[in-house]
């Protein structure tokens, strides 16, 4: 089988996203698995690891099988022979980098959210259409096999007209020394591009449109409920981003979706992000796994009676989605598509453009809770 090397840039690999999520479980396990297979050619992922501290890269490629590492962006931008950039730096550092690569002419693809404004993430967009060169951005929460199946029920219209959604996602992140490293501090702080509006409205955007309908309205109120945190040194610090958010979105056709995002919330329920989708027709829930679904002819029939202990136990109704096709690590699977949309050309809905959508939710959102109302969102299709 003939091979084609893609050399592909990598930043912010040192960071818990790059390292964990593209470099080990997508770029480095796709060269574990000998390449991956373009309609016979052998796409093989040639990756320089860029950032900071040289000795910490080298002891990171040493990990992955990676000679190649550099603390010169520029240098390796310059070099033709890497046609890819990929950014996982920190979101208040994508958009110069961003820019920086695509004036260099490299094929791009960087984590959410693209830019931390909606303008930024839109100029970005129209900078990579003008230079003609390829571009997309990470929306994960697509392919994890949970949401998979719920796509698949949706797209089926088992669940007829749809009423309504509702999202739970979030988990305890503990303020003290207890918790340190369980997520960078930065994610506290709204200078650095903090914030659980700006972290996960964008992935909400993403899978409100795809499985459902577009956003229409936004109605945000968010909070700081910890005021101040530790971080990863075990210095305290000012909290300065808000760190829950609970929205309601009006979606195109009527229905109503609402999602609470907390990082102060201690779960009792499947998954740390669960969906709930009701429609005339039947209803479904997934988490990142697993997805189950009530037909409307097999909906108990409840009478609301709390004088009687009888045991009602909604949950016994319910059936499980089967898989239908294998799905793997939800970051290789869309790198997997990236790299056959830069070698191949195959279709790569997810990019820039996609992704300043997400963003100018997450903003739109943001002004809605400071001004305490409900933003529409721009019919104009940017
Ligand atoms: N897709 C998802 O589900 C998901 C989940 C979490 C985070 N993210 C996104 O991934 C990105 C990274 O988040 P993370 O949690 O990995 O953060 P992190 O702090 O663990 O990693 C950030 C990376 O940026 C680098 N960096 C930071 N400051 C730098 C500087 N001044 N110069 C050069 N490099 C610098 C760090 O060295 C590190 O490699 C963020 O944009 C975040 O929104 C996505």
């Amino acid at each position: 089988m003939a091979t084609q090397r893609v050399g592909i840039i990598m930043n912010g690999v040192t960071g818990r996203m790059g390292r964990i999520q593209h470099l080990a479980r997508s770029i480095a396990a796709i060269r574990a698995d000998g390449g991956l297979d373009v309609g016979g050619v052998r796409v093989w992922p040639d990756p320089v690891l860029v950032g900071r501290d040289l000795e910490r890269l080298s002891r990171l490629g040493e990990a992955y099988g990676i000679e190649r590492v550099s603390t010169d962006l520029e240098a390796c931008l310059a070099d033709p022979a890497d046609t890819v950039y990929f950014d996982a730096q920190t979101t208040a550092r994508r958009e110069e980098a961003l820019a920086l690569a695509i004036a260099a002419g490299k094929d791009v693809y960087c984590e959410k959210p693209s830019a931390t404004t909606s303008g930024a993430g839109y100029h970005l967009a129209e900078l990579a259409e003008h230079a003609g060169v390829r571009n997309g951005a990470v929306q994960d929460k697509l392919f994890l096999p949970g949401l998979l199946k719920l796509a698949d029920v949706t797209a089926s219209g088992a669940l007829g007209r749809l009423l309504a959604v509702r999202i739970e996602f979030g988990y305890w992140v503990f303020p003290d020394a207890l918790g340190a490293t369980q997520r960078p501090s930065w994610n506290y702080r709204a200078a650095d591009g903090g914030g659980i509006v700006l972290d996960m409205f964008c992935h909400f955007r993403y899978l409100l449109e795809r499985l459902f309908a577009p956003v229409e309205a936004v109605l945000c109120e968010m909070a700081t409920h910890q005021p101040s945190r530790v971080d990863e040194v075990g210095r305290t610090y000012d909290a300065t981003a808000e760190d829950a958010a609970y929205a309601i979105f009006r979606l195109a056709g009527g229905a109503v979706a609402q999602v609470n995002a907390s990082w102060c919330t201690r779960p009792y329920r499947d998954d740390l992000f669960v969906i709930h989708v009701d429609g005339t027709d039947g209803s479904a829930v997934a988490g990142l796994h697993d997805c189950r679904v009530q037909p409307g002819a097999a909906t108990p029939r409840f009478v609301w009676n709390p004088d009687e202990t009888e045991d009602v136990t909604p949950r016994r109704s319910w059936l499980e989605v089967p898989e239908r096709r294998p799905s793997g690590n939800a970051f290789r699977h869309q790198w997997e598509l990236f790299l056959r949309h830069v070698v191949a050309g195959e279709p790569f809905p997810w990019d820039l453009r996609d992704a300043a959508r997400g963003v100018e939710v997450a903003e739109l959102a943001f002004a809605s809770a400071l001004e305490r109302r409900w933003v529409d969102v721009p019919r104009t299709d940017r």
